[in-house]
C-alpha cells in the first residue's frame, strides 16, 4: 500500500514526492522537524509539538509558513489518509531552495513535508526485560534544544549504540548526563525520579514532560537537577523516553546490570500511568469523532 504524504500544499503518494537538490535541507541540513505519536488516530500532545516546532523555527530565524490551525488540519488529513490507527507523523520544514550560500536567501519559500509511518512501539520483550544502553561522550553542538534535521552527531552516536547491540547511547557532557542520542533520560534512586534540567544541552522532550506530568499527578517524587555520571552508574532504575519509545526501562549500562538487572517497580508504575493516559486520550478522541 502506498503511503500518502504532504509536500508544499499537495497530498501525494510517497513515491511521487520530490525535493530539488538545492533545497537547503539537503545541502546544509537547514531545517527543523517533529515526530508526533498518534494512537487510535488521535495525535498525542499535538499543540505541544507545534509549540516546540515554533521554538525551533524561531531559534533558526525561519518564519513558520503555516498557522497552527493549518498544521492541525494537515496532520489530521495525513492521519486520515494513511492506513494505520497508530502512526508516527513526521513534519519537516526547511529554509527552501536557493543557490548554495551559507547566508540565508532573501526570498526562498520554506519547504513543508509531512508523512506518516506505522507506529513501531517497543516490543513486549523490551518492556519486560529492559534494554541495553552504552554511554558516550556528548560531542554534539551547543544548541541541542533545537529539533534540527542536522542530525549527523546523533546518527554517529546511535550507530555506536547499534554496533554495541544496544538501543541507545546515554550521553555525558562535562561529567554529567545530558540525554540519549534519540531520547531523554531519567534515573530512579531510593524511590525518587531524577532527570536533568531542560537547557540548551538537551531536547525538551514532549514525552519527558508527559512522564513528569504523570509522575506529579501520581505524587511520585521528582528531582530536576544536574545528574553526575556516578549517579547514573549507581541508579536503581534508568528509563529512556521518546515519542516512539514511550518509556523504556534500561537494564544494562555499558554491559553492567542497572540495579538488580530487571525493570524496577517505579518503571512498572510509570508504564501503567502512561498506558492509562493513552487510553484516556483515545477515548476522548473517539467521543469527539
Ligand atoms: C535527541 C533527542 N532527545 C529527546 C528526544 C525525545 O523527544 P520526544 O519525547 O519529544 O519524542 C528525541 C526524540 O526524537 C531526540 O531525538
Amino acid at each position: 500500500m502506498s503511503q500518502t504524504v504532504y509536500l508544499n500544499g499537495e497530498f501525494m503518494p510517497l513515491t511521487e514526492a520530490r525535493v530539488p537538490v538545492l533545497d537547503r535541507g539537503f545541502i546544509f541540513g537547514d531545517g527543523v522537524y517533529e515526530v508526533i505519536p498518534v494512537y487510535a488516530r488521535v495525535p498525542l500532545r499535538l499543540a505541544e509539538h507545534l509549540a516546540r516546532m515554533q521554538n525551533s523555527l524561531n531559534a533558526i530565524h525561519l518564519r513558520n509558513p503555516l498557522a497552527a490551525e493549518e498544521w492541525t488540519r494537515i496532520v489530521g488529513q495525513i492521519i486520515e489518509r494513511n492506513a494505520w490507527d497508530d502512526q508516527a507523523v513526521y513534519v519537516q520544514v526547511t529554509r527552501g531552495v536557493a543557490p548554495r550560500d551559507q547566508a540565508f536567501p532573501a526570498d526562498a519559500t520554506p519547504t513543508v513535508f509531512v508523512m506518516a509511518n506505522p507506529m513501531s512501539k517497543p516490543s513486549a520483550e523490551q518492556r519486560e526485560r529492559g534494554v541495553g544502553v552504552i554511554t558516550a561522550e556528548d560531542f554534539r553542538w551547543q544548541r541541542c534544544d533545537i529539533k534540527s534535521v542536522s542530525l549527523l552527531a546523533n546518527c554517529l552516536l546511535r550507530q555506536l549504540a547499534a554496533e554495541a547491540g544496544c538501543v541507545e547511547a546515554i550521553l555525558l557532557r562535562d561529567g554529567h548526563v545530558t540525554e540519549a542520542s534519540t531520547s531523554n533520560v531519567f534515573l530512579v534512586k531510593n524511590g525518587v525520579i531524577v532527570s536533568p534540567p531542560k537547557d540548551r544541552r538537551i531536547l525538551p522532550g514532549i514525552t519527558l514532560d508527559l512522564v513528569l506530568d504523570l509522575a506529579r499527578n501520581a505524587k511520585l517524587p521528582i528531582e530536576i537537577r544536574p545528574v553526575p555520571e556516578h549517579e547514573l552508574r549507581e541508579a536503581d532504575e534508568i528509563w529512556v523516553s521518546s515519542s516512539t519509545k514511550e518509556v523504556l526501562p534500561v537494564t544494562t549500562l555499558d554491559g553492567k546490570p542497572v540495579g538488580n538487572g530487571k525493570p524496577g517497580p517505579m518503571y512498572a508504575r510509570m508504564y501503567g500511568l502512561y498506558q492509562d493516559h493513552k487510553a484516556q486520550i483515545a477515548r476522548a478522541g473517539a467521543a469527539h469523532a
